[in-house]
Parts: structure tokens; sequence; C-alpha cells
């Protein structure tokens, strides 16, 4: 691994050993073992290897003699960086960056259609300016990830005049076009089917956190729904629903989102758009949080920034401090005495606080919602319309005065209803 600390410690988020520390558990969620880590101080990145040329050589008789097979660098690298480097450094190990390492882990782990055709869009959006000879050479040979982009492994024929890296360069073009088609198939799709969960009109709650905070044991506990969980990082990816009873008796749907994380790469922040509109819909959010983690602050950080950047800045929030069973009896008393009084504890591996956090989503939920039932005449279809988009319906029945709505609805609108309440109305 290379990591390098530019400019002053201080102007970072994550210092250069938190983050070497992120890089090793990335590498290992993608089956790779490290065995040295090579660090540098530097006033500015350099325009052509990324670390100086001393660095480089350093790098290399180290590469040699511990004959490693891949090179991981901790920030991004340009193509540049990437050719230079290449050049140098010999073509028998592979030049991966913290990006395209996150892409690899991510292709491993998407299950769902458009979670696969998500990243392996973003695989080759990453990868079309870095093609070279040499690499689209090592890709080809490589597994897993490399291997899905399937046309682009392909013979490929080439037009008059063409080198073999403009036929790839054109097919992956072809393949990028194609992709994009067949996500937005996808995704009108997914869109109808959550129009559909709307119209039942059962608030969302999604699960958002660092990755590996403990979001699908949660998810899991709650709904003893066997959702993939493990000690790595990414181990979800596609955006996972479940009913889920609260103790008040009211249904919701617990969806479950793809881990934060630091320094995510742009084509992925873009690319999951679906778990990330997941969120952005939501009534309300649990941010889990690992308090047993020694970063856990700045992790709690990022996520609440990533939120604001992905347009889910409103939406309210309760934080759940996860895995206090890790904790000791004086740990706890200490991060309890940290944080707000009504601060939820829990530990999602053994149940403790969970009944707390069910009561605390039904507030959360009432706060912002009012019960209603309301009697709109038939020349009201519009308060109608509107009670479905932006309320929760319970029950409806046409009568002959009108139509007989039962339900929630977000406080700030309810004044509009107020004219129709209904008589038999006792819940208010
Ligand atoms: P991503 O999919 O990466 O976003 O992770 P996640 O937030 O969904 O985390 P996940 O539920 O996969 O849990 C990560 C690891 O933490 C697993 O090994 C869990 O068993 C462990 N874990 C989760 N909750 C608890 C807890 O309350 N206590 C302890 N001790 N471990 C927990």
């Amino acid at each position: 691994m290379v990591g390098v600390q530019v400019g002053p410690a201080s102007s970072q988020v994550l210092n250069l050993e938190d983050s070497l520390a992120e890089l090793e558990l990335l590498a290992e969620t993608a089956g790779i073992e490290v065995l040295a880590t090579l660090t540098q101080n530097l006033e500015a990145i350099n325009s052509r290897t990324f670390i100086g040329s001393g660095k480089v050589e350093e790098l290399k008789l180290l590469a040699e003699e511990l004959d490693v097979g891949v090179i991981l660098f901790d920030e991004e690298l340009t193509p540049r960086h990437q050719r230079e480097l290449e050049e140098v450094l010999g073509k028998s190990v592979k030049i991966i960056d913290r990006s395209a390492l996150i892409l690899d882990i991510f292709s491993q782990h998407a299950r769902t259609r458009e979670g696969m055709l998500q990243v392996e869009l973003a695989q080759l959006e990453y990868r079309l300016p870095r093609l070279t000879r040499a690499w689209t050479h090592l890709a080809r040979q490589a597994g897993g990830a490399a291997g899905r982009t399937g046309s682009t492994g392909g013979v490929g024929l080439r037009g008059p005049g063409e080198t073999q890296l403009e036929v790839d360069r054109r097919e992956i073009k072809t393949r990028i076009v194609r992709l994009k088609d067949e996500l937005e198939k996808v995704r009108e799709h997914r869109l109808r089917h959550r129009e559909h969960r709307r119209k039942t009109n059962v608030p969302v709650v999604a699960l958002v956190g660092y990755t590996n905070a403990g979001k699908s044991t949660l998810l899991n506990t709650l709904t003893n729904a066997d959702i993939y969980v493990a000690d790595k990082l990414f181990a979800t990816l596609d955006p996972t629903a479940r009913q889920v009873e609260l103790t008040s008796g009211q249904t919701i749907v617990l969806t479950d989102t793809v881990g934060f994380i630091q320094k995510l790469p742009t084509q992925l922040a873009a690319a999951f758009r679906a778990t990330l509109e997941e969120i952005a819909e939501a009534d309300l959010l649990i941010h889990v949080v690992d308090v047993s983690h020694p970063n856990a602050a700045q992790q709690k950080k990022t996520v609440l920034e990533t939120l604001i950047d992905i347009g889910a800045g409103d939406i309210p929030v309760l934080t759940v401090y996860n895995k206090v069973d890790l904790l000791s009896g004086e740990e706890l008393e200490a991060a309890r005495a940290n944080h707000e009084n009504q601060a939820l504890f829990i530990s999602a591996r053994n149940g403790t606080g969970l009944e707390a956090l069910l009561d605390a989503v039904g507030r959360e939920l009432l706060t912002a919602y009012t019960a209603l039932d309301v009697l709109l005449p038939y020349d009201q279809g519009q308060l109608v319309s509107v009670f479905h988009e932006k309320g929760h319906v319970q029950s409806l029945e046409h009568t002959g005065k009108g139509i007989l709505i039962s339900g929630y609805i977000p406080k700030e609108i309810q004044a509009q209803f107020t004219p129709y309440l209904h008589r038999a109305n006792k819940r208010n």
C-alpha cells in the first residue's frame, strides 16, 4: 500500500494512518493481503508519478523483494500517473488506486440487476480514460470485475485504420451507451414498484451509516430477515426493504442502504443513485453509528455530510449508537455522558435497546404526522390526491357524501383538511 500526506496533516479529514487502516480493510474485503506499506510526505503531488522519483525507486525494489502482485494507492491516480507508474514499475505488477479497489469490491458484492449494471457502468467510465494497450491486456487477464465487462474483452472487429486500442475504446463506449439504456429501463421498473409501495402508504424508514456500522444486522434482528451480514466493508450494495411492526402496532418499511465511506469514488456516488434515491425519499432516517469504533465521531460526520450532498439534509434523523456489547461498563457510561440525553444505545447483535428504538421511531414519525379522518366531497379531488401523495392512507371508503379517508398527514399541510374533518374523528 502506498499512502501520501499532502500538505499539513491538519488539513485532512482522515489522517494518513486511519486512511491506510481503512484501505487495508478494503483490501482484505477484496481478498488482497497487505504485505508492506510505504508512505511519503509531499508538498504537492508529483504530476508524473504521483510520489517522488526516489520513492518510486524504493517502491520498485520493495515490490520486487516481496514479489507483490498488486500495488495499492490510497488516493485516486490520474490516467497519466497510472501510465507513468506502469512504465517504471513494470507490467508484472497491477497498479490499483482506492477508487478502482472500491469499484472492484462493489462489483463482487452487487446482487440485483440494477446494482450489477451500475457497477459495470462505473467501472467502464473509470477505465475509459485510463485505457492503454498494456492496461487492457492486464484487465482482460484479470478475473472477477474485469471479466464482467464481456464485450470489451471480445476480439472486436477492427475498422479500417483502427488500432486495437481504438477498437477497445469504441467497444467500451458502445457498451456504456447500452448499459445506460438498460439501466434506465430497470430504473423505471423500480420506480413503478416504489410507486406501488407509496400507494399502500406505509412510512419508509431508511437505515443509513458508515460501512460496517451494523445496518444489515439491525435490519435482520428487527425483521428476522436473512440479509447478508459480513464483517466486511460494503456487504450491502442494493437497497433492501422489509416490513417492521412498531411497538405502537404501526407498520413501517425499513430499508437497508449502502454504507458511506470517506473518499468514495465520484463515479460511484453517482452510480448508486438507487440507494441514494431510496434515502432521499424516506420519511425518517435511522443513522447507525458504530460506537465501538475509534473513529466513530469522524464517521458520523462523513455520513451527515453525505446526506446533505445527496439532498437528504432535511429528513429527520434518529441517531443510534450500536455495538454497545463491545463496550465495558465504564466506556458505556462515558459514551452516555458524551451524548445527548435521549441518545439511543443499542446492540443490533444481542437486541439491547431495540424496543426503545422502535418506540422512538414511532414517536418520530408521529411528531411529523398527525392522524386524520376526513370526509372529502367529490369536488375536492385534488385534496384526495394530496392525501395520497403526501400522507399515508390507512383506509378509504366511497360514501354517498364523499370519500372517507383515515390516515396520517404531515402536520405542515393539515390545515387544508380542517374544513373536512369527519365527525366521527376521535383520534385527535
Ligand atoms: P455495510 O454493508 O458495509 O454498509 O455494513 P453494515 O452497516 O450493514 O454492517 P453489518 O450489519 O454487515 O455489520 C458489520 C459487522 O459488525 C458484522 O460482523 C456484524 O456482525 C457486526 N455487528 C453488527 N452489529 C453489532 C453489534 O451490535 N455488536 C457487535 N459486537 N457486532 C455487531
